[in-house]
């Protein structure tokens, strides 16, 4: 509909419609453009209403042509400041809950178009019963555009924004997107923790180096001079310091290896969506009792789909996090809709032995995990076990010589044993220098996570000892196992017993 009359009586009506969106609460947001004023820079002005202090106020982001500059106005004052700005400008665009009206105005008339309202998202949030609306995402935002942000991935903001609130936060906040895709959340956050004035600093870690190249320039572009994105993979990068940890629909298990690195690092908030389960199926050994229910595939999925989750969730519990699981967004945006939200304990001392036990617990019931019990002790004490794997693992199976194999390093190092029940299947040592080394698991015990727990036990013994790092020769094809645990690589690939190696470090062995 399509009405053209005086401007002034134009105007009116526009003014009318704004107050009567202010007072029945179907405001979403205005636009006032193509200022005519005394102001050079200034090119439009953007309407929200925000919750501030508990109170609902008109909120304007002035943007100039260099800078954008954000002032807030009470309700009450509202009409009076829109009604000179209005006078200034060519145009206004007013979005309700209902309608859209546009004024135009020229010389001669002034049009006012009205229509009905398609795109008022709901990525608003209802505050209490007052029913005001707030935007965690700028709609204007430069980004948005390039980037085809949608609702859904903005939904994210005000769960974080609530667990932030409750968080000790730091002057520079370090933040990692990990498997950062096209960077939707990554630049949606930044957007946010900017405008909170948070100095925020936040990296997108990705394998895609074309999604690398594209989000990097939209950052570059959005003048976003503290996102900046890494091209690697999630083992591969390894930050100092990290406050806020975020894994999104990240495939596989980068999530588990971000979560690792949020746990390693003492990040306040980790917080992960994931995406595929695909690890423990093939390891799902049901009870007797359960197997009528998981011999349907989707079933199996599912099981293995609550299993990883509530291992990640419990593994956060265990080392220090008040932890959340819940749909983070409606199922019509994703089906992948479940969060996990850990926040980190102060009171936090050392590991809960008593959720670790339930973890072991489930992986003993639920897949072919065996029970394990791990000492250590000296040569004397543990050779019997360890020569017998190591026998098999380097000299039958890496046809490695035996005068290589056997030092004089034995007598002094403290060597490392896990049993499954009265079976000795893994070993390793622990060298004066801090040097790890003769890491082996007997074959038919790989790929069921033998390895990491053996490894797991060394670094917590080092921890003890307070020792200052931890170091270990690997071959190139564990590097990324090493990498999981912390481990950086060390210079370049070496040939030892002809078998390719490279030198790892742990830096920070300090109590997680
Ligand atoms: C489903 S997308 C999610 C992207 C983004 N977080 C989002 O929600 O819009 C998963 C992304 O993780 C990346 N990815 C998967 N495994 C990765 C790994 N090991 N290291 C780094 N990135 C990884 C993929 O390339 C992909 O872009």
């Amino acid at each position: 509909m399509t009405v053209s009359v005086s401007s002034s009586a134009q105007e009116q009506q526009f003014l009318q419609a704004f107050q009567q969106a202010l007072e029945s609460q179907s405001f979403d947001r205005m636009i006032l453009s193509q200022y005519q004023g005394e102001l050079e820079q200034l090119e439009k002005m953007t309407f929200r209403v925000v919750m501030l202090q508990g109170q609902p106020v008109l909120s304007c982001l002035y943007r100039h042509k260099t800078q954008d500059v954000t002032k807030n106005y009470s309700l009450d004052t509202a009409l009076d400041t829109v009604t000179a700005l209005l006078a200034q400008c060519k145009q206004a665009n007013l979005m309700t809950t209902e309608q859209e009206l546009q004024l135009k105005k020229n010389k001669k008339k002034a049009m006012l178009t009205q229509s009905k309202n398609k795109t008022v998202t709901k990525a608003v949030e209802q505050q209490g019963h007052d029913r005001v609306k707030q935007r965690f995402v700028d709609q204007d935002s430069y980004f948005l555009q390039p980037l085809g942000i949608t609702d859904a991935k903005a939904h994210i903001i005000p769960s974080m924004a609530r667990a932030l609130s409750h968080i000790q936060l730091p002057e520079q906040l370090r933040v990692v997107d990990f498997g950062s895709g096209k960077g939707y959340l990554t630049f949606a956050l930044y957007d946010y923790l900017l405008k909170q004035d948070l100095n925020p600093f936040v990296t997108g870690v990705e394998l895609n180096s074309k999604m690398v190249e594209f989000c990097q320039e939209v950052a570059n572009k959005s003048d976003f001079q503290q996102l900046d994105f890494f091209q690697g993979d999630v083992r591969t990068y390894q930050p100092e310091r990290l406050d806020v940890m975020i894994a999104l629909h990240a495939c596989d298990v980068a999530t588990d290896f971000a979560i690792h690195t949020g746990i390693r690092l003492n990040a306040e908030m980790i917080m992960c969506a994931p995406c595929c389960h695909k690890e423990l199926r093939p390891q799902l050994k049901a009870p007797l009792v359960l197997q009528p229910m998981l011999q349907f595939g989707i079933h199996a999925g599912q099981q293995a789909e609550m299993l990883t989750d509530t291992i990640r969730a419990l593994l956060l519990k265990a080392y220090g996090y008040e932890t959340k699981v819940f749909e983070f967004v409606a199922l019509e945006h994703t089906s992948k809709n479940k969060m996990i939200l850990a926040t980190k304990r102060k009171d936090y001392q050392a590991p809960d032995v008593a959720v670790l036990a339930q973890i072991q617990a489930l992986k003993e019931m639920e897949m072919k995990m065996p029970s394990l019990r791990i000492t250590h002790g000296t040569w004397e004490e543990l050779q019997h076990a360890a020569k017998m794997i190591r026998e098999q693992v380097f000299i039958q199976e890496q046809n490695i010589a035996a005068e290589d194999e056997w030092d004089e390093q034995d007598e002094i190092a403290v060597h490392f044993v896990v049993y499954e029940q009265d079976q000795a299947i893994a070993t390793a040592r622990l060298l004066q220098n801090h040097s790890i080394g003769r890491v082996a698991v007997l074959k038919s015990h790989r790929g069921l996570g033998v390895g990491k727990v053996l490894m797991q036990a060394v670094i917590a013994y080092a921890q003890q000892q307070q020792r200052p790092f931890l170091v270990l020769s690997s071959q190139v094809h564990a590097q990324a196992f090493y990498q999981a645990l912390g481990f950086m690589q060390e210079g370049e690939e070496y040939l030892d017993c002809g078998i390719p190696h490279i030198h790892m470090r742990l830096s920070s062995i300090k109590k997680p």
